[in-house]
């Protein structure tokens, strides 16, 4: 009988803006103080992108060329490209369709996804389906968001979160007991109310008054939003590891979308593992939205090795949430 074909992260690439926006300088925009920010969300500054007409596919171009250059690998080869994002550099075309040829991918296929800040582990799953089908054979997974662009530097319960990134992994098949090995992914559009953007869209498109009433920016009640957050990412973060049979010790790394401290700790007390085996960057980017998980993946790639027991766990508006459980394939050079 012919092995089982996993998809395995064979590759990682990431990048973030120069300009660093300290808690400090967000102090003089809004009525707010680096004390409140950090003790609540554990925050200390966060990457924006900056100057004329640069969207998000600039950093989603930058990070697959940094995986490509560390991989080695010809983006001619690539069959498939998903941009996670909530912030396109425009409503259509896709922006993985831009990136896709900035970067010459000439034979892929590629589009968007939107799952706000679940939208990567989302197309991980998503990214991993087509690897088991047999049928392509290189994906490449984009996350990243420019959430300074959909930001009101007005409202001090919004603006001080968020921050610029992007990263990617690169999918390959394998039959090796690694890579990809279960996810589970969830919605509950009920959420709707308390994390969107209200105006913008076909529902609302832009007008002189939807500009004047500031319905442009990220709309969010934080302390529903938390509550859902605290409980759901880490049910999920557990079942996931429930249901493979992995106990705190089988677990080497926790990798949880960077929204707020308080949830990471939550998620990881409720798994079971130490600080020292969570991933963990919120202090230095804030919330990227789509970015957080790959940048993780990209600032500890050294220190992972193969066969470590990952679980990624993510939730956002919509609501979505999920958790993956990715066994990691190679040992960084
Ligand atoms: O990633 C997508 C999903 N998003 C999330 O998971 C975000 C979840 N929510 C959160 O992380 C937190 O709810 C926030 C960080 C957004 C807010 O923290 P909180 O502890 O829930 O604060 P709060 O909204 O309950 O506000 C507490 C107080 C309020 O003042 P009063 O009414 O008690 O006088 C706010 O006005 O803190 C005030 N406040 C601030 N004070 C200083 C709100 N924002 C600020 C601020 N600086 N930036």
């Amino acid at each position: 009988m012919s092995k089982k074909i996993r998809a395995a992260i064979t590759g990682v690439g990431g990048y973030v803006p120069d300009y660093i926006l300290t808690n400090k300088e967000l102090e003089t925009m809004v009525e707010t103080n680096d004390e409140w920010i950090v003790s609540r969300t554990g925050i200390k500054e966060r990457r924006i992108l900056k100057g004329e007409h640069q969207g998000v596919s600039v950093m989603g171009i930058a990070a697959v060329k940094d995986m490509l250059r560390k991989t080695g690998t010809d983006p001619k080869e690539i069959d498939l490209l998903i941009f996670s994002t909530i912030t396109a550099d425009m409503t259509f075309p896709a922006t993985a369709n831009i990136v896709a040829t900035a970067i010459g991918a000439v034979n892929a296929f590629s589009y968007d996804l939107g799952a706000a800040c679940s939208g990567f582990i989302y197309g991980l799953a998503t990214g991993t389906s087509f690897i088991e089908s047999g049928k392509y054979k290189k994906v490449v997974i984009i996350g990243g968001d420019k959430m300074s662009a959909i930001l009101d530097y007005t409202d001090r319960t919004t603006c001080i979160i968020f921050g610029d990134g992007a990263g990617c992994v690169l999918l390959e098949p394998t039959t090796e007991d690694v890579g990809v090995m279960d996810s589970i992914l969830r919605s509950d559009g009920s959420g709707e109310c308390y994390l969107h953007m209200k105006a913008g869209g076909s529902r609302m498109p832009a007008s002189r008054e939807t500009v004047e009433k500031r319905l442009h920016y990220v709309y969010q009640e934080g302390s529903a939003v938390f509550k859902f957050a605290v409980t759901n990412m880490a049910d999920v973060a557990a079942q996931v590891a429930e249901r493979n049979n992995l106990k705190a010790k089988d677990i080497q790394w926790l990798v949880p979308h960077q929204a707020n401290k308080r949830i990471i700790d939550a998620t990881a007390s409720r798994v079971g593992v130490n600080e020292a085996q969570v991933m963990m960057n919120i202090q230095r980017y804030g919330n990227t939205t789509d970015g957080t998980i790959p940048l993780l993946l990209w600032d500890y790639e050294k220190q992972l090795k193969k066969g470590d027991n990952l679980i990624i766990a993510a939730f956002g508006g919509g609501f979505t949430w999920g958790a993956l459980y990715v066994k990691w394939a190679y040992d960084s050079k």
